[in-house]
């Protein structure tokens, strides 16, 4: 059994795995531009995050109906519960969607018939984030945050920003965060992914985000490290994706263990696992192998996990208590 943890930062459409995404291309008669899932996989070499983004969304166009958004959802959730994933904070993008003429309720309504089972079947609870597309304008965001209302509060407990970062800063979607506040909605925004560390200042100080979704360039700002030391705000990096987006030159390279031992609240997560090459316990396991984590820092990870969840405080302790009575496997870590 791995050790529990949270995702925190998860795109529900980069689950979408090639036998999924052909499956799912046959049901609903869209042809995809690659003979079979070998020659898709070929296609998973991105020299940045736009070139990964130009996939993510071109393959997106076989998610059609609810069933769809619910299998979709379904396969994750099963994945996840075994790789340890306790609590699953799940992001999706409106916007990719009802551009492509795919009404938001179906969005909605097909990831919550998954996640509505998922307690039950997988024993992992869950948490929906819709994220605004950065590169689409705040007219945009605002039309969809409107939408979105009737899932307030049920369906729907946060907002997150996401897509094409550099040009994009977090200033641009002020008035659609305040209202999110106002709303009782979560605020998480990625941030200095490939942008800058003022762009995670700015998520702070103009969003009111209560996470910080990658943050990985934090590092080139020493103020900004010791502001988020002492405020504890949670930072969830995804190491794996940062290889391949090239943020990062070898997973030996990740700062992970100068930012656990500068004190900062860092949590370990899969992104886009279909795509970037693993679940969450891979990242894990590739992190602990890189960078020869031990077992307290493993637990130290999954522990900051529960910590920066969203979830209520009772299933918090519970877990906690998970992870500090965990005994890894002999010869493990
Ligand atoms: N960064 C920004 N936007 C995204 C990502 C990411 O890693 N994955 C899916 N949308
Ligand atoms: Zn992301």
């Amino acid at each position: 059994m791995p050790l529990p943890k949270a995702e925190l930062h998860l795109h529900i459409e980069g689950t979408l795995e090639p036998d999924l995404a052909f499956a799912l291309a046959a049901r609903n008669g869209v042809t995809l531009p690659y003979a079979d899932t070998e020659e898709l996989r070929r296609a998973y070499s991105f020299s940045d995050l736009q070139s990964f983004l130009d996939l993510y969304y071109a393959l997106m166009a076989v998610l059609r109906t609810e069933q769809d958004f619910a299998d979709l959802a379904d396969a994750y959730l099963a994945r996840a519960a075994e790789q340890g994933v306790r609590h699953a904070e799940i992001f999706f993008d409106p916007q990719a969607h009802t551009a492509r003429g795919v009404p938001l309720g179906v969005v909605v309504e097909g990831l919550g018939r998954a996640l509505d089972r998922s307690e039950e079947r997988y024993g992992v609870s869950t948490r929906l984030i819709m994220c605004f597309l950065r590169d689409e304008s705040a007219d945009s965001a605002l039309e969809t945050f409107e939408a979105a209302r009737p899932w307030f509060g049920t369906r729907i407990t946060g907002v997150g920003l996401d897509s094409a970062e550099v040009g994009h800063p977090p200033a641009k979607f002020r008035e659609v965060y305040r209202l999110a506040a106002d709303a009782g909605l979560h605020r998480v925004a990625h941030a200095g992914e490939e942008g800058p560390a003022g762009y995670i200042t700015e998520a702070l100080d103009v969003l009111g985000v209560e996470r910080i979704d990658h943050g990985l360039r934090c590092l080139e700002d020493p103020d900004l490290v010791d502001r988020l030391v002492r405020e504890q705000v949670p930072l969830t990096l995804c190491p794996l994706s940062n290889v391949r987006l090239r943020c990062i030159d070898t997973l030996a390279d990740h700062p992970l263990p100068a930012m656990l031992a500068a004190g900062l609240l860092v949590t370990v997560n899969s992104d886009d696992p279909a795509y970037f090459g693993g679940y969450a316990d891979d990242n894990l396991r590739a992190v602990e192998e890189a960078l020869k984590l031990d077992r307290e820092e493993l637990r130290l990870l999954a522990a900051n996990s529960f910590r920066a969840s969203f979830l209520d405080e009772e299933r918090r302790a519970a877990l906690l208590a998970e992870v500090a009575a965990y005994e890894f496997e002999p010869g493990a870590a």
